[in-house]
């Protein structure tokens, strides 16, 4: 049938719930000027994410040094006849969906009978990041049910569906991104709402050679410099700040203590940042940096660790030829 795209989201099975207004756009300012204000200072990662950034992380995913994306990709292209789960009715919660090209390499290797009787849940704290992915998932799979879940999978984690015999996904080493403590609470709360019989299949990117992961977040091309830089621009329209991020430049480097990749933007000039909400101000000196984001890289001790935070145990461990992507199978077995 001739649909256009709107039509077919709404002809195909696709509903939305969005839960973000619950948070409301003063607690992000907040959260942002706290940020600033601490020392060192710094901004969440999560704020990368607005249209432009989105665009930018994109590009980051097709360049030759960022080895990740296609390297789970692969891995996941041939990851169903070896994962011991039935697909049949089943409910797929992809946290931090985002990317659709991933979780469709789950449904191509599915036949489309079975297909139909799945519904996906694709939660993201973008709205259009969801509805595109939906635009695309339903042309290709039109029998495919999606309910759409706009939250911020921290701290909402709560709000998903309380529906029997679900698999959680939750690919792309973001759970990297969030701090030592935001992932034992992340897992935590994942372990809450998982049941018994439950699966979850997370994206893990492996500690590596050093070159090689600091080679991935530091590109040829500069894209992550300006994915990096990009983060200002999305403060300054979420907090009416006033960031020029020609002021700054990219830092990405590996800190061995912390098994994680560090990305900074640091101030090439004494700078004053104003809030258009109040007299506050915040100074950065020459040479001072705002710490944007975390990439936790992990060993199989860690992966082993997170497990336990959420009562998981490991069902299988999916790796590419350099086992420098991790896919790892996790149920809850009790
Ligand atoms: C989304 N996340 C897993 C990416 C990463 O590798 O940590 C974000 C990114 N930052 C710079 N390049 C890619």
């Amino acid at each position: 049938m001739n649909y256009t795209k709107k039509e077919l989201l709404t002809k195909g099975g696709f509903q939305l719930i969005n839960y973000l207004p619950s948070i409301g756009i003063e607690k992000v300012r907040e959260e942002i000027i706290a940020g600033l204000k601490t020392i060192p200072k710094y901004i969440a990662s999560k704020f990368f994410y607005d249209e432009k950034g989105s665009e930018l992380f994109e590009k980051i995913t097709q360049l030759n040094e960022y080895y990740p994306t296609r390297t789970e990709k692969k891995i996941l292209s041939t990851i169903v006849s070896r994962l011991n789960v039935d697909f049949t009715n089943i409910n797929i919660v992809d946290i931090g969906s985002g990317d659709p090209t991933k979780i469709r390499l789950l449904f191509s290797q599915l036949s489309e009978q079975v297909v139909s009787t799945i519904i996906y849940y694709p939660v993201d704290i973008s709205q259009s990041a969801i509805e595109k992915a939906a635009e695309k998932l339903i042309l290709e799979f039109p029998m495919l049910k999606i309910k759409g879940i706009v939250a911020d999978f921290i701290f909402q984690l709560k709000l998903l569906p309380k529906t029997k015999n679900r698999l959680f996904c939750f690919f792309g080493s973001t759970v990297g991104n969030l701090s030592a403590t935001e992932i034992e609470f992340f897992m935590n709360m994942l372990g809450n709402e998982m049941q018994q019989g439950d699966n979850f299949l997370l994206g893990i990117d492996m500690i590596k050679d050093v070159a090689v992961l600091e080679n991935a977040y530091n590109d040829e091309q500069q894209i992550t410099a300006q994915f990096n830089k990009n983060i200002l621009k999305v403060v300054n329209n979420l907090s009416g700040t006033n960031f020029n991020p020609n002021e700054f430049e990219h830092l990405a480097f590996f800190n061995a203590e912390k098994n994680s990749i560090e990305m900074h933007l640091k101030a090439l000039k004494n700078v004053a940042i104003i809030f258009d909400s109040s007299t506050d101000k915040v100074y950065l000196k020459k040479g001072e940096t705002i710490h944007t984001e975390n990439s936790h890289k992990f060993n199989f001790n860690k992966i082993k660790t997170i497990g336990l935070w959420a009562g998981l145990d490991i069902e299988k461990v999916f790796a590419d030829d350099n086992r420098w992507f991790n896919v790892v199978h996790y149920k809850k077995n009790k």
